[in-house]
């Protein structure tokens, strides 16, 4: 669905109800803004006919006593108008804030239990957006659209009903005023909603290029790009800035003719009041005329921002409509296993896997592999043959097209995920830590592991030494994606990481990115140690690691084409003797 289609059906009060749903929890705020939205308006009338009643009635008597009573009735409607007003604005902003609330964290939880595939096929900058500024949008529904429309109307229905009350003659010409600002306001709100779309759409285009930029940032220095980038954030700019234009110029002309027709209405009201009073001098009613003033206001102020309104209403309905669809996004991993099991030994068994990332694309071509519990396995091959495919598969990041894979003699499906994951520590080939410190990377928030815990996992795994000497040490944040640290001691934190969790079955993606020699020493020690005495597949890059496994796989093209020890496939001298002629035999001469 495009924008425009979005955008431009009738009001959709489904999704309406849908919205409104989210309030249940907050009826008692919903009824205080419903209430003080009907006071208001009574407060608000009850103003311009006190005013005609001091010139008609005190002014015309002279009498004292009534205008000093009708001047205190006069501040106690004030004093109750603005009470309404703050607690209106207040309690609307706090139900759409609560509400938005409560729909971001289900959205969180929504996005958290998808499967990867869903993480593949969108955009990161889109999935925030939604989290985010379209959240916003839904909660101006509450604090800026619905309720205050409400208010508005009643306001105007009051007003003009007091108008039909108190002079219907003069109120009639004032009727007769409305249809021009009610088509001006019609077409000044079909036109702001299609630059409105516009403008929202360069919003994120400029969001995507100046997250994009900064993120590449060394790319643009390294190849001298910064000309060509400023000139082509100089045209998303403009149209952003013409996007914006158009909006000021649509204000720029709407509002100078709902100004003309109120001024217009003022003189009519004078004029034919003036008249009336001359024309029937028994009527004595002047006060109606400056009761029209304040009725005037009452009625023309709404109006003139209703389209403005009904645009904001509009935004939150069509930002809820994409939410909603996340929401109802049907990609969630099968989570039926109740097998749980906090004892793994460790036994793994791949049985004739076939897998597709993308359909009809099969990446994996019937792979057949067993690691005993308490085995190190190293998987090998060429880049894109298929190796970090498998631990995909393993922790049911992706689910296989068919075979089996049994962990202990079950289906990892049999398994709850959570049970099947906590026997499972992975360090992935690219590491990701997060902007925090090294001590809550390690642990990932998990409170029952003790700081003294971590030291001596550091220590057994030698990298305490590392950690000690950064500036606050455990403490030390590293930054967003952890930028503060060289490659290798992200790794390190990594295997620190796995280690802590103490999994029955570990697996280590190794990075291809070479470290020095001094961090390499560190992650060979580490990862003998952290593979002691459980099962390990190490997708392996590294020859040392390679040699040290009980088994060997081969991988080529999403097909295991050999099996062995190092000395075995040797012998054979098939394509891992070759692989290793290429590429290892300079590094054990060196
Ligand atoms: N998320 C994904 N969506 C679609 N295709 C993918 C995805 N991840 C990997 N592939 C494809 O699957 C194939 C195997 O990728 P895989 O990551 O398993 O290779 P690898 O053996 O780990 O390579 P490397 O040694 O470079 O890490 C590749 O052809 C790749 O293009
Ligand atoms: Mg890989």
């Amino acid at each position: 669905m495009s924008k425009n289609d979005e955008i431009g059906k009738a009001f959709d009060f489904g999704l309406f109800r849908r919205v409104f749903t989210y309030t249940k929890p907050y009826m008692v705020i919903f009824w205080v803004v419903t209430f003080a939205a009907i006071l208001s308006a009574a407060f608000a009338i009850l103003t311009p006919v006190l005013v005609r009643d001091i010139i008609n009635e005190a002014l015309a008597n002279k009498d004292n006593d009534q205008l000093i009573f009708i001047i205190l009735v006069m501040l106690g409607a004030l004093f109750g108008q603005v009470i309404c007003q703050l607690s209106f604005n207040y309690f609307a902003n706090l139900l759409g804030e609560s509400v938005i609330k409560d729909i971001r964290v289900k959205l969180f939880e929504r996005m958290m239990s998808f499967k990867m595939t869903y993480f593949d096929n969108s955009s990161i900058g889109v999935l925030v957006t939604r989290a985010v500024a379209d959240m916003q949008r839904i909660g101006e529904i509450f604090s800026q659209g619905f309720f205050v429309i409400v208010a508005d109307f009643l306001k105007m229905l009051s007003g003009a009903a007091i108008m039909l009350y108190i002079n219907w003659k003069l109120a009639v010409i004032v009727f007769a005023i409305l249809p021009v600002i009610l088509i001006a306001t019609r077409l000044f709100q079909q036109a702001m909603k299609v630059a409105f779309i516009e403008v929202r759409a360069q919003v994120a285009n400029l969001n995507s290029f100046v997250q994009e930029r900064i993120a590449g940032m060394k790319i643009v220095q390294l190849f001298n790009r910064e000309e060509i980038e400023k000139e082509k954030f100089r045209k998303i700019n403009e149209k952003h800035q013409n996007a914006w234009l158009k909006t000021v110029w649509y204000n720029s002309i709407f509002f100078p003719i709902a100004e003309i027709s109120y001024s217009i209405g003022i003189g009519l009201v004078v004029y034919f009041g003036v008249i009336q009073n001359i024309e029937n001098v028994a009527l004595n009613d002047t006060g109606s005329i400056f009761a029209f003033f304040f009725l005037m206001d009452l009625l023309f102020r709404p109006l003139r921002q209703i389209a403005d309104k009904f645009n904001t209403l509009q935004m939150g309905m069509v930002a809820a409509n994409r939410v909603f669809k996340i929401l109802d996004t049907d990609s969630h991993i099968s989570d039926t296993g109740t097998l749980e099991k906090s004892d793994v030994k460790g036994n793994i068994q791949f049985t004739d896997v076939h897998f597709s990332y993308v359909q009809d694309e099969e990446v994996l071509h019937g792979i057949s592999f067993e690691v005993k519990a308490g085995e190190t396995v190293a998987i090998v091959g060429a880049t894109g043959a298929g190796k970090s495919t498998i631990i995909n598969l393993l922790n049911r990041f992706y689910e296989i097209d068919s075979g089996e894979i049994l962990v202990d003699g079950h289906d990892i499906r049999d398994y709850s995920l959570k049970s099947l994951r906590s026997q499972i520590a992975i360090v992935l080939q690219d590491v990701f830590l997060f902007a925090d410190s090294i001590a809550n990377n390690i642990s990932l928030r998990d409170e029952t592991v003790t700081l003294d815990q971590m030291e001596t996992a550091a220590k057994q795994i030698g990298v305490h030494d590392f950690i000690s000497s950064l500036p606050e040490g455990y403490q030390y944040n590293v930054k967003e994606r952890g930028t503060m640290l060289s490659s290798g001691q992200r790794q390190l934190i990594a295997f620190l990481r796995a280690y802590v969790s103490n999994p029955s079955i570990l697996i280590l993606d190794e990075a291809t990115s070479s470290v020095d020699t001094y961090s390499e020493q560190l992650i060979q020690q580490a990862t003998d140690k952290i593979t002691e005495g459980r099962t390990s597949i190490i997708i392996a890059h590294r020859l040392a690691t390679i040699k040290k496994a009980d088994k060997i796989i081969v991988m080529d093209a999403g097909q295991i084409v050999e099996i062995g020890t190092h000395q075995e496939l040797l012998k054979n001298g098939g394509y891992y003797s070759d692989l290793y002629e290429a590429q290892f035999l300079a590094e054990e001469v060196a």
